[in-house]
């Protein structure tokens, strides 16, 4: 029988999640498509939750992975050295770090979730300041194992942890009055004040429902990270890897973080790969193994998020990226004139927010979407449907998924 689902539902455990918006059984796909076992097609306007920017299979990815892999390649090695890891990281410093002027920063890789990206984060923040404190910010989003957790917002997740989730002080995100006012707060005892090891945020939100902070509030959390010792870690694991028409999502800004951490898109083509890019003076502070773990040698990601850095040489990705946004932006702009229970559209590069009244509106959306072929996902509390579909995406298959997407709206609220 085809399309069977019982044996997910029978077998799997309870925790699933994506699947059940989705509930049938993928057999393939091919850049912003994919294709179940009825041969009904998909159109992928979520990319794997941010994963998938250079689309599902990308030929020049599959190419070298395959020749890899008739070579024996060395597909793990733990952190011993491989042609393959020499090859991503010298691929990563040409052309990420020496252009922003980043060539002594060290890449330390983690464990292949971003959530362990985070955590390799706080602990490598906490241990050079000798502090424990952080400040993480309100709908930040930055994982679910405990230390990252601690620094995610939303209580649906948080309500999971079985433990207290400490030593975070929660900020309000791009609120510059919030700031200061936290700012005489901690400052305010002089003999002992109450001063964190890092402050962690991601430039632009995602989960958290496309929420772009300003220059100005970045700088003055960078300023007062600086002022109190603390570090800035920027969680740019959804935003990065050119998913807002740049490779960071904070490029451009004049902005210094301390801890960049990076994941999702980085291996390319859903092969994973955890990463922080760390300031040589902070990494100093590792002694060897102090945050080893099994898959940080996966030969495959290399491979192909040397592929992946490669899209990054010049600016034609990044300037398509801007283009197609601007497609999507203006197309559910102008859609949500039609109706009141549309709230706002928010917009960044090819990570496209739109806000509904209530979390019943966009459930019976994405109930809708699914009926008619086109998988987008929903964040925030519940009310955000969130469109991050393949930078690769084709126009014709962009604009077709944005008509069923228009179509499905209509249906639910017209
Ligand atoms: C900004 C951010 N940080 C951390 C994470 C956690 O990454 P992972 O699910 O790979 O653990 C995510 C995942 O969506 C994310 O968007």
């Amino acid at each position: 029988m085809t399309n069977e689902i019982k044996t997910f539902e029978t077998h799997e455990s309870e925790v699933r999640t994506y699947c059940r918006s989705v509930p049938t059984v993928f057999k393939s796909a091919k850049n912003a498509t994919m294709t179940d076992e009825n041969d009904k097609l998909f159109i992928d306007f979520f990319a794997g939750a941010g994963v998938l920017n250079f689309g599902h299979n990308n030929p020049l990815m599959q190419k070298e992975i395959i020749k890899f892999i008739q070579r024996d390649g060395v597909a793990h090695s733990l952190d011993m050295y491989t042609d393959a890891k020499r090859d991503f990281i010298n691929s990563f410093v040409k052309t990420i770090l020496v252009p922003r002027g980043w060539a002594n920063h060290k890449l330390q890789f983690t464990g292949p979730t971003g959530t362990n990206a985070v955590e390799a984060a706080l602990k490598l923040a906490r241990k050079f300041t000798n502090r424990t404190e952080v400040v993480a910010f309100s709908r930040g989003y930055h994982g679910l194992t405990l230390g990252a957790l601690a620094c995610t917002a939303n209580d649906n997740f948080r309500s999971s942890s079985g433990v207290a989730l400490e030593h975070v002080t929660r900020g309000t995100f791009d609120d510059i009055d919030a700031l200061d006012k936290m700012k005489k707060q901690m400052t305010s005892n002089l003999v002992n004040p109450q001063l964190p090891a890092a402050f962690i945020l991601e430039p632009i939100q995602a989960e958290g429902g496309v929420r772009v902070a300003s220059k100005k509030w970045l700088h003055a959390v960078q300023k007062f990270a600086k002022e109190c010792g603390a570090l800035l870690i920027f969680d740019d694991i959804q935003g990065a890897c050119g998913r807002h028409g740049s490779y960071f999502s904070f490029d451009g800004m004049d902005l210094n973080p301390d801890i960049i951490v990076l994941a999702k898109g980085l291996g390319g083509y859903g092969t994973p790969i955890g990463m922080l890019i760390n300031k040589p003076e902070v990494d100093k502070t590792w002694n060897p193994g102090q945050h080893t773990g099994t898959f940080r040698g996966q030969g495959i990601s290399f491979v192909a998020g040397k592929v992946a850095l490669g899209y990054f040489e010049d600016d034609t990705l990044n300037n398509e990226t801007i283009k197609k946004g601007n497609i999507i932006k203006d197309y559910l702009k102008e859609l949500a004139n039609n109706y009141d229970d549309i709230v706002e559209v928010r917009a960044k590069g090819m990570m496209i927010a739109i806000e509904f009244k209530s979390a019943a509106i966009t459930k019976k959306i994405t109930e809708k979407t699914y009926k008619h072929g086109l998988i987008v996902c929903i964040c925030g509390s519940g009310d955000i449907i969130k469109l991050i579909p393949p930078l690769t995406i084709e126009y014709e298959i962009l604009n077709r998924g944005l008509k069923i997407f228009k179509q499905c709206v209509n249906e639910v609220l017209g």
